[in-house]
């Protein structure tokens, strides 16, 4: 389009516009509107400007006609500028289409900052196709796209939608310390910070303050930031992640492997029915299937069987054995093959933590579970827990842990014991697997890995 110098101005004439976001104005059709945000596609027609505008409730198609899009002052406008418009909603006819089914006749509209064009354009900044590293850098940016935005959708309703289930439930959210002078997932991935002269750590997991929430609030769960000084560079795991855990009282381990199983079913289901999140799960993820009860149960002894039968290797490239810990490539392997969420269950004493109870009827393994998703594998860890002192304090035994500043903990079992047991489960891990994303670093806001704290 030819620039030309027309001042652009509102007509007084026409009814006063109501300010609105962008999703609500699917259901405005025939107002006239005012909508800010940010030019997210923009494209020069024979007599028209066409505009997507973005405002993070939703994309919203815009065109400008006549001599607004003959102005001078159109043709400065580059992606990413802000802008306020003004005009009229109409519904689509049938067979076109645009976000929400209608789109905004542009009367009138204002700059509200433009963003650069040339060497500086955004396009350039987090270019298609870029080292993730530098998108890593540009983050800030990135976060502007359509998937990884769309992925930060999801993940909120994902949130919500596990908070509603908690609430049917009756379990109480608290917020324990992030702060902790106790380890929980073994000494060698603790954060260690200064504390006023005192050695202290980023927790590894809530667990140990939700146990003794038990006895005062009953069952409860958190969500909260857990800290992992992670050698491993891998693709699932993240040196900050968020953990969502509960600990529930009274029950035992079927019971706490059928509540998983709920939690996992109605959660996805409340996801998926949400009006923004489902869409969402649907474009990211064609051909994702909600899972349905019951899950697959796969003792660890007959893992390693099945593994033995597939010819899949352990670390050290031999035939697995029973005590072998299933690391990341083997569990996958196996997942992927099996396709269906799996109740891996009965992990050996050794390869687990020091708190977990052993089974009744087989005293080299625990009453432990961990739950594979296909693409992802492990996405929660659970156990029922110790009850007896003195078992409890075998355990700190066997890893070598003193057991001192764990008095609080301890006092748990002294104090009216109760049978209890929990899990974590990894907010990234799960939205990995519901959303398919390769990489946990792509369903976290500014992940944090190895080498990785900014921006
Ligand atoms: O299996 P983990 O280490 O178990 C615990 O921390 C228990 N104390 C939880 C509990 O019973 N309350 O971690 C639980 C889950 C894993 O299944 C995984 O999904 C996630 O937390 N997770 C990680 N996610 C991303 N990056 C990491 N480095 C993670 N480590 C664990």
């Amino acid at each position: 389009l030819e620039a030309l110098n027309i001042r652009i101005e509102q007509d007084t004439s026409l009814p006063e516009a109501r300010k609105y976001k962008v999703a609500k104005t699917y259901e405005a059709a025939g107002e006239r509107v005012k909508v800010s945000g940010w030019i997210h596609r923009l494209r020069s027609g024979k007599n028209h400007v066409f505009v997507v505008l973005r405002d993070g409730s939703g994309y919203l198609q815009a065109v400008l006609t006549g001599d607004l899009a003959l102005a001078h002052q159109t043709s400065t406008l580059t992606l990413e500028s802000t802008v306020t418009l003004y005009g009229t909603i109409s519904k689509l006819p049938e067979g076109k289409v645009a976000p929400g089914g209608v789109e905004l006749l542009v009367d009138f509209y204002e700059i509200v900052a433009l963003a650069p064009s040339g060497e500086d354009a955004f396009t350039n900044k987090i270019a298609e196709g870029a080292d993730p590293s530098l998108l890593l850098d540009q983050r800030h940016l990135a976060l502007r796209g359509e998937t990884l935005s769309g992925v930060m959708k999801v993940r909120a309703a994902f949130l919500r939608s596990i908070r509603r289930f908690y609430d049917e439930e009756a379990i109480l959210e608290v917020t324990p310390p992030c702060m902790v002078q106790t380890q929980v997932e073994g000494g060698s991935t603790l954060f260690k910070l200064g504390y006023y002269g005192e050695e202290a750590f980023l927790t590894q997991s809530s667990q140990l303050y939700l146990e003794t929430c038990l006895a005062s609030l009953g069952d409860v769960y958190c969500i909260q930031e857990s800290f992992r000084a992670e050698k491993s560079h891998t693709r699932r795991h993240l040196s900050e992640y968020t953990h969502i855990e509960a600990e529930l009282c009274f029950l035992n381990f079927d019971d706490l492997l059928g509540h998983l199983e709920r939690l996992i079913t109605k959660t996805i289901k409340y996801v998926l029915e949400d009006p923004v999140a489902g869409p969402l799960v649907k474009q990211l993820n064609p051909s994702f299937e909600a899972p349905t009860m019951p899950f697959m149960r796969l003792e660890y002894k007959d893992a390693i069987t099945w593994l033995n039968e597939h010819d899949i290797k352990n670390e050290e490239g031999e035939t697995f054995k029973f005590g072998d810990d299933i690391a990341e490539a083997a569990e996958r392997k196996m997942t992927d093959t099996i396709g269906l969420p799996i109740f891996l269950t009965k992990f050996p004493v050794e390869i687990k933590s020091f708190y977990m109870k052993r089974c009744p009827d087989d005293e080299r393994v625990t009453e432990s579970v961990d739950v594979l998703m296909p693409n992802v594998g492990e996405i929660t860890g659970g156990s029922m827990r110790i009850e007896s002192t003195e078992e409890l304090m075998a355990g700190f035994a066997r890893e070598g842990i003193s057991a001192d500043p764990y008095y609080w903990f301890v006092d748990q079992r002294k104090y009216g014991s109760c049978p209890h047991g929990g899990y974590g489960i990894g907010t990234e891990r799960i939205l990995a697997w519901l959303c398919d994303r390769y990489t946990v670093r792509d369903c976290s806001l500014y992940p944090r890995f190895t080498g990785r704290c900014k921006p």
